[in-house]
């Protein structure tokens, strides 16, 4: 039986830094509360579109397995916050790689996007259809923000993450998944001024409204990703016990912290970065699952196990078993554009822009 391990990993994390004392100038909120409610410290904002970020990670990701861009089959870049809708977004990443040789898709599940990429190209290289994949899971959540809105500005930031996947007889990476959708629950969180839909509405679009009601999301957070994490483990004969790090979506500390609870995992179990960069959507879990190699938590032969949620209400549940290597065969001198302004100077000209724009 063919398998689809993971050779290559990479991360791109925009430079300026949006702090929540930077959102307490223009919102009424505050430190405290951010950091009590979400365990939110800072998120990125992009001073680029969000092709240019999974360009760099994919870049990243290459090197990490050894790979030139020619050897690469297959592209999916999972977003929901993609440049433009035609041509796809893993087109560019394929020309600014020069990936010649590569099919390319976009894939969007809201913030599950990443994970769901992963189960794609995974079954795509263990059917034969391709010997190898890049995913990557990039968002720039920024551009499609309700600024004025307290409940949702906070919660979220840019960044994206890629993996190279490729054919092995080992049985390493995605070893099974659970995959679904609370569809009867998708309107509490949703976005109008953000789809087709609303060009013959009088909006303009990407003058968002974001309708979201952040406790039920929060309960079906928990509930959903606790079952699909219970459902992957019954799949592949696994104990909770035999688990060695959970890497879930990092949409609020507290929903982690509960669904640790529910599946009795100790803290040292669980990797966290939502201090750093917020939730970035569908680059989330896969840039918790860079960091974590990088760090040294994943170690030679590791279970792995990444549930996540998003707007849908997608939900999942991977478990991974990590291959033999966790240092990178090579580097990339592909890096992002310098930028000169801060978080909050950025926010400022995307505001601006759409006052223009609507005026
Ligand atoms: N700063 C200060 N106060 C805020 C605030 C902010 N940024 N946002 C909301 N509040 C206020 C509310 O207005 C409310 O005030 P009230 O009691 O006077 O009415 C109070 O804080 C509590 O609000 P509540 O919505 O009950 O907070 P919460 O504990 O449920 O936390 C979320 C709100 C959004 C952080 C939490 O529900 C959540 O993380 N939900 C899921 C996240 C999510 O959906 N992510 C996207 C999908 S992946």
């Amino acid at each position: 039986m063919k398998f689809a391990d993971i050779t290559g990993w990479g991360k791109c994390a925009p430079p300026a830094k949006l702090t929540n004392e930077d959102l307490s100038t223009f919102l009424d909120t505050d430190d405290e509360w951010i950091v009590s409610r979400t365990g939110m410290k800072e998120r990125r904002i992009s001073h680029v579109p969000v092709s240019d970020l999974a360009y760099v990670a994919c870049a990243h990701a290459l090197a990490a397995a050894g790979k030139s861009a020619d050897d690469v089959d297959l592209i999916i870049f999972g977003s929901c916050t993609v440049d433009q809708v035609v041509p796809n977004a893993a087109s560019r990443v394929q020309q600014l790689l020069g990936a010649d040789n590569a099919a390319c898709m976009d894939l969007n599940t809201a913030c599950t996007s990443g994970m769901y990429g992963l189960s794609v190209a995974t079954a795509m290289i263990r059917t034969g259809s391709v010997k190898n994949a890049l995913v990557v899971g990039a968002e720039v959540t920024s551009v499609l923000m309700d600024w004025s809105n307290r409940d949702v500005a906070i919660l979220f930031g840019d960044g994206a993450a890629a993996f190279f996947l490729e054919t092995s007889d080992e049985k390493a990476g995605v070893v099974a998944e659970s995959l679904g959708c609370y569809g009867k629950n998708r309107d509490i969180l949703d976005v109008t001024g953000w789809g087709a839909k609303y060009a013959n509405q009088g909006l303009t679009l990407g003058e968002t409204q974001w309708n979201f009601d952040g406790q039920e999301i929060f309960k079906r957070a928990v509930v959903g990703m606790s079952r699909a994490c219970e459902k992957v483990l019954e799949k592949e004969g696994m104990a909770k016990e035999e688990i060695d790090l959970v890497v879930p979506h990092q949409a609020n500390l507290r929903i982690i912290d509960a669904l640790a609870k529910r599946m009795g995992t100790g803290e040292e179990k669980v990797y966290i970065n939502i201090q750093r960069y917020g939730n970035m959507s569908a680059a989330t879990a896969p840039m918790a699952l860079v960091e974590a190699i990088e760090e040294g938590r994943v170690a030679p032969g590791a279970n792995l196990l990444m549930p996540a949620f998003g707007g849908g209400l997608t939900w999942s549940a991977h478990l991974l078993r990590w291959g033999s290597r966790i240092a990178p065969l090579g580097t990339s001198e592909v890096e992002l554009p310098p930028c000169d302004k801060t978080g909050l100077q950025l926010i400022q000209d995307i505001v601006a822009a759409k006052k223009t724009a609507g005026a």
